[in-house]
């Protein structure tokens, strides 16, 4: 409960390097996550230094194509310059984690059903395993920020990175460089039903 409570979002990073031990540590928390049918589904991919910088560069590069694709679309604007911002961040922390999920497929296709179960089971799975790896960071210290925004430099990010199944988030990792109050939750009432 306490790194539960004690978790923000953090998106200022000292330039400190995290130390490679427990970068380790973290990966392992997130292998150590449940599983639908203990399938494993996850891939994580570490980059700091020219190695992210590079990744970085692509992921600019596909924002601003989706910039370009996405213009017309109402509330369009607002969220490619909120992706802008995690690129800000995520230069900003010395280590980014991409997560893959290893069976799965580009996500701008139909599938069928027993697919869609299948990847909502494994994109379930990958989200208790980053729960894991953002709790153990803030227990050793660190701060961590949950990315979705590599969506929009999708196609770029999985060619630059190699992967073969499909790029689910990124995960920025290093020693924090603010306090941030936290965020406002729903009352307990409003999400909670006892039948
Ligand atoms: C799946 C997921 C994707 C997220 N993507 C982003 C993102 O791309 N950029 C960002 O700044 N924050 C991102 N966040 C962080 C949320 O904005 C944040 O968790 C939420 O506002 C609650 O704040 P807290 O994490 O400090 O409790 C993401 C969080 C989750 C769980």
């Amino acid at each position: 409960m306490k790194e539960i409570a004690a978790r923000h979002s953090i998106r200022k990073y000292k330039a400190e390097a995290v130390n490679k031990d427990d970068i380790n540590k973290i990966l392992e928390a997130g292998i150590l996550a449940p599983s639908a049918k203990n399938r494993q589904p996850w891939k994580f991919i570490v980059v700091e230094g020219d190695k992210k910088a590079e990744a970085l560069d692509v992921m600019e590069k596909g924002l601003e194509r989706s910039r370009e694709e996405l213009k017309e679309m109402p509330g369009m604007d607002a969220l490619i310059s909120d992706a802008f911002n995690t690129l800000s961040i995520m230069r900003e922390a010395p280590v980014v984690i991409f997560v893959e999920n290893s069976n799965g497929k580009i996500p701008f296709v139909d599938i069928n059903i027993n697919d869609r179960i299948t990847e909502i089971c494994d994109s379930l799975s990958i989200g208790a395993a980053i729960q894991n790896m953002l709790l153990t960071a803030t227990e050793l210290g660190y701060g961590t920020l949950w990315i979705a925004n590599t969506v929009y430099a999708y196609q770029e990010l999985v060619q630059c990175l190699g992967i073969s199944g499909q790029l689910i988030c990124a995960v920025a990792l290093g020693v924090p460089d603010e306090t941030p109050d936290p965020r406002p939750r729903k009352s307990f009432d409003e999400v909670v039903e006892f039948r």
